[in-house]
């Protein structure tokens, strides 16, 4: 009979909780967010994050076990976000987690983070065979990996300053325009002219790093100019994000092209809540169809944080004899890479 395995993830600002099949099949995968809790703030505050996980958590677990038709009782081991993100918001998923299998006396293991969405496409039905590049690109990561097994990860590349996501969501903020930013950037962005507005590419010579804080503020001084000048008007709105979005997409496919090539890969994984940008997915899929490389994109609900990642990392942990203590606790930066 196949394992049953609960997964739980809580590292930032989303309640998840996940059932799946030791086959991958995902029986259930609920994400509880906390947007309208964060956005008059336009960021996320970790206190009140920390809180809204506590009050979720209990209903979120029993919801993935309803949807999947199983009991505590069906499940063989239980997986929870162990780090990397916000301690407070960690530790709520986390001892959850632990404390539910230690009086289950079940078997529980810590995942990092960002092996959940190394390992999300594995949850589709067209798997990448090993090894393959993963470009992981959300609010708290950009960074560009080597996948040559389950557990074996090489870190190419990360960004020296702000995660993609995190530069979309204060350029949002900037412009006032709402939250999360990602997502409204985009909107407005497909409204704008690209070419309008010509901002800086931080390409770093040959390095296979990211950098979005020049970026981030050459758009500020820009928005600036333009409302000293009394020119801030809607169009000009959309074609600085359509001009910003431009300029973080052309560096995040150029480089994970030019990874690709130099580490003779040729299957490209995407993950992480920026992979939901439709101009990244397009230009993408432009680019790999020309450099002959398979592109894979998982379903947008495997690659924002979610629980169903973080239960197939968890089980590949476990089967590789990785086994938690009891005594493990959370951490704030990962591990993986180093
Ligand atoms: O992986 P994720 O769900 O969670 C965290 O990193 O916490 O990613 C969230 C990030 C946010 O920064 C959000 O603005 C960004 O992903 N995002 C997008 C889009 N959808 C979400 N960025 C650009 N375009 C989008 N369509």
């Amino acid at each position: 009979m196949t394992m049953i395995i609960l997964g739980i993830e809580s590292s930032c600002d989303d309640t998840a909780a996940a059932v799946i099949d030791g086959d991958a099949n995902v029986l259930a995968n609920v994400v509880s967010g906390q947007d309208a809790v964060h956005a008059r703030f336009g960021g996320v505050v970790p206190e009140l994050a920390s809180r809204c996980h506590l009050e979720a958590i209990t209903a979120v677990v029993d919801e993935a076990l309803r949807q999947a038709g199983k009991t505590l009782g069906d499940i063989d081991l239980i997986a929870a976000t162990q780090g990397p993100g916000l301690i407070g918001s960690l530790l709520v998923g986390f001892c959850y987690g632990k404390a539910l299998a230690f009086s289950l006396a079940r078997p529980f293991v810590g995942v990092d983070h960002m092996s959940g969405h190394l390992l999300s496409a594995f949850l589709e039905p067209r798997q990448p065979p090993f090894p393959y590049l993963a470009l992981i690109v959300s609010g708290g990561t950009t960074a560009l990996f080597r996948v040559d097994d389950f557990s074996r990860f090489s870190l190419l590349g990360r960004t020296r300053d702000d995660a993609a996501g995190e530069a979309f969501d204060k350029i949002a903020r900037l412009l006032d325009i709402g939250y999360p930013g990602g997502p409204v950037v985009s909107r407005y962005a497909e409204q704008g002219d690209p070419s309008r507005f010509a901002l800086p590419r931080a390409w770093l010579d040959d390095s296979l790093d990211f950098s979005f804080s020049g970026l981030k503020t050459a758009t500020q001084q820009l928005h600036k100019q333009l409302a000293c000048r009394n020119d801030a008007s809607r169009q000009a709105i959309f074609d600085l994000c359509a001009s910003f979005q431009q300029a973080v997409v052309e560096v995040l496919v150029e480089k994970s092209i030019r990874a690709a090539q130099t580490e003779a890969l040729s299957h490209l994984v995407i993950g992480g809540g920026v992979s939901a940008n439709s101009s990244l997915r397009r230009e993408l899929l432009r680019r790999c169809t020309e450099a002959s490389l398979h592109l894979y994109l998982p379903a947008p609900a495997h690659c924002t944080d979610n629980a169903a990642m973080i239960a197939f990392a968890g089980l590949q942990r476990y089967v590789n004899g990785d086994h938690g203590s009891w005594g493990d606790d959370v951490f704030s930066r990962s591990k993986l890479g180093h």
